[in-house]
């Protein structure tokens, strides 16, 4: 990026990847939308990514992923290691090469999804899941995780509004609950990863994440 922002700097500098991640029903594409809005208004340019998915190629893992249909039964060994093949897919083609080129990256999820529902709602070890991530990201993280949080009850039933669930939505409640108890687990322990209330009324929870970006970016002194 080597544009002024509205504050007025001048940066050539790589762009940062801000990630936003929670249960089903949650309200991630809402947030998404508030964050591409103030990136547009810093003139900060941005693409956005989604996981599992987010090349060609990736896109057709997540498309196994979420398929209710199968033939056969899609083992959670197998499930894990496609999660980290399409984010293996996307860091490499698409992540880094934007954040190289100063460009922003919006993440909807990324290695935190698969922490807390393999981690948490499938009970992988710590450490199988050290190793897999350490393989696919050699330590790569984002720079800001907005964690939205919210009881499974209702994140589901948002999301069955929605229309036919996948094959992960088709989960049982109590597998939610692990993956939610592992995102505020490891939420708690991170300081670059932001809870928020998403149970909220929409506007409040629309500025609080407006308040985590702006703040973000100021601290960036972009
Ligand atoms: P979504 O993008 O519509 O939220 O769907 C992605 C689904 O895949 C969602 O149920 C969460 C799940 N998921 C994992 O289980 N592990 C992962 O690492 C990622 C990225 C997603």
């Amino acid at each position: 990026m080597n544009s002024k922002n509205k504050l007025g700097k001048s940066s050539m500098v790589n762009g940062k990847f801000i990630v936003v991640e929670g249960i089903e029903g949650a309200g991630k594409s809402s947030a998404i939308t508030v964050i591409e809005k103030i990136l547009v208004q810093q003139n900060i340019s941005y693409i956005k990514t989604r996981e599992p998915g987010g090349t060609p190629l990736a896109e057709s893992l997540r498309d196994i992923v979420k398929s209710a249909s199968h033939e056969e039964e899609l083992t959670q060994e197998t499930e894990l290691l496609l999660m980290y093949a399409s984010r293996s897919q996307l860091l490499a083609n698409r992540i880094l090469p934007a954040l190289k080129q100063g460009q922003w990256v919006i993440g909807d999820r990324h290695d935190l999804s698969s922490q807390a529902y393999q981690g948490g709602g499938r009970n992988f070890d710590d450490e199988v899941m050290n190793a897999i991530a350490d393989v696919t990201l050699k330590g790569f993280t984002p720079d800001l995780t907005i964690y939205l949080d919210i009881d499974p009850e209702l994140g589901l039933s948002r999301a069955k509004a929605r229309g036919e669930l996948d094959r992960i939505e088709l989960e049982k409640i109590e597998f939610f609950h692990r993956v939610r108890n592992k995102y505020c687990q490891i939420a708690q322990q991170d300081n670059k990863i932001t809870t928020i209330d998403a149970s909220q009324a929409m506007k409040a929870v629309h500025h609080d994440i407006q308040h985590v970006i702006e703040r973000f970016i100021t601290s960036m002194d972009v």
